[in-house]
Order: structure tokens, then sequence, then C-alpha cells
């Protein structure tokens, strides 16, 4: 069984990237449905369906362990993914998310004010806000949408996206950590740790690899299941020269190729 990552796009490459770096000794398929990108500035109803057509094909793709490496795939679908499809569709096969682990994350070093800046979709679901509040019921949140950032990353427009980011950042000055919402922005978050000298910046990039080797080493049962032969494989529903520069910066040395219908 290999390890599946999904995302909408370069978000998905940027936690696998995480992943390879921390255990490069497993089997892993990323999968990045760019030709629906994107995913933040859909509705709930499409989310979840591309979603389930992703994790299908991983699942048909022999992964027994997936990611949903996309905050807004996450926060739409997840909940109903572990609780209704998998137990029908494939009951062997484990689903995790990114949310969790970010908000752990988060609470880490007793911050009392956090903000969240992710995609619309997320930021209207309120996953993260209800997620710190069950750990933290006291902690202030403040939750913002960017919408223009994630087409800016995709688009490989940095000149843009820092902008977009200067203007965002502001709002953000009293807090203590700011949670980078989204798969995308690891690939702006030097934008905002300069926009944010005094905030911890809290970027997925930096913490997926450790959070899923210790949860592989917490559930063995799943770690032996898992192939290890070193094999990376990368796909996206549509290729297009932005997404294939950026990729190419990210990862030197990999060929991506449209998935197969
Ligand atoms: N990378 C995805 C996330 O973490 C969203 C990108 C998109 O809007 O498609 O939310």
């Amino acid at each position: 069984m290999k390890i599946g990552v999904f995302d909408s796009g370069l978000g998905g490459l940027v936690v696998t990237r995480a992943f390879i770096s921390a255990m490069p000794e497993y089997d892993y398929i990323y999968y990045g449905d760019t030709a629906n990108l994107p995913y933040g500035e859909k509705t709930p109803e499409q989310i979840l369906s591309y979603t389930l057509e992703a994790l299908k094909y991983l699942i048909s793709r022999k992964c027994g362990l997936i990611i949903i490496a996309c905050n807004t795939a996450t926060s739409i679908a997840l909940r109903y993914i572990q609780q209704k499809f998998i137990p029908s569709y494939a009951p062997d096969v484990k689903v995790l998310g990114v949310v969790i682990p970010t908000v752990e994350e988060a609470l880490l070093d007793n911050a009392a004010k956090v903000g969240v800046v992710a995609t619309s979709a997320t930021i209207n679901s309120k996953i993260y806000a209800a997620e710190l509040h069950k750990i933290k019921p006291e902690l202030e949140v403040l939750e913002v949408a960017a919408p223009e950032l994630v087409p800016a990353i995709e688009q490989d427009d940095f000149i843009l996206a820092q902008k977009i980011v200067n203007n965002y950042a502001p709002q953000f000055s009293k807090m203590d950590s700011l949670i980078l919402g989204c798969t995308h922005y690891p690939l702006v978050k030097d934008f905002f740790r300069k926009a944010l000298p005094n905030v911890r910046i809290i970027s997925q990039d930096e913490l997926m690899g450790a959070k899923l080797k210790d949860y592989l080493n917490r559930h063995v049962e799943i770690d032996i299941s898992l192939s290890r032969e070193r094999q990376y494989e990368f796909l996206v529903s549509m290729l297009n020269d932005h997404y294939q520069s950026v990729a190419l910066r990210m990862f030197p040395q990999i060929n991506i190729y449209p998935k197969e219908k």
C-alpha cells in the first residue's frame, strides 16, 4: 500500500515534499486536481464531489493511507469521508486531513490570540475556530479569507502574491500566532513573516512531516502495510505551464503527468 496525497494543486506538492523529506523510504502518489482549482471558491457540494473522485482514484491506485493535503477539502469533506464514505467504500483505507495537526501545533506555545488566513470555503466552514475552541475555549480567534492568493500562486505571480499578503497582514499584527490555513500559502510564508515579524507564522510545510511520522509511529498496523520502495508519482488532472514551472522549482527532478482518464 502506498501513501496518497491529494490537493487541488501546488499545496499538495508542498505537503508531499514535507513527507518525502521526513520519510523518504515510503512510496507516494500525489494527485493534484488542477482542472477544478481553486477549490476555495467552490460550493461545498462541488468540493465534496471533487474530493470523493480524487479519493476513489487514489484508492484504485492502492493507496492505503491518504492525506487530504487541502484545508478546503478537509474542512468540507473529511468528516463525511471518515464517517460515511470510507466505512462502506474502502474500510481498510485511512484518510487524514490537515486541520487538526495544525490546530495542535498552534496551541503548543500558549497563544492567547490566533489568526487564521485561508480560502473562503475554509473560513466559511469555521472549522479552525471550532477546533481551536474545542481545546481552548477562551482563545481569541480572527479568521480571514484571502480568495485572491491561491490564483496568484498557481499563476506563478509572486509579485502579485506579495502585494496581496501585504494587504491582509496588518489585521493580524496584534495576534500571537497566524495559521496559514491553506497548503498553498507555505509558498508565500516568507512574505507573511516579513510583513508580521512579531507574529508566529504557522506554516503547514513545517509541521506535517513530523505529524505524519508521529502518526505512523503510533499506528504500527498502518505503518507495516505501507510499501517502501522510494517510488514517487506525481499526477494532475490538468497540466499547465505555470503549474509545471512552480512545481519544478520545488522538485527539480520530478516528472508530473496528467492523470489518465
Ligand atoms: N490548497 C488548498 C487548501 O489548503 C486550497 C487551494 C484552492 O483553493 O484550490 O485549502
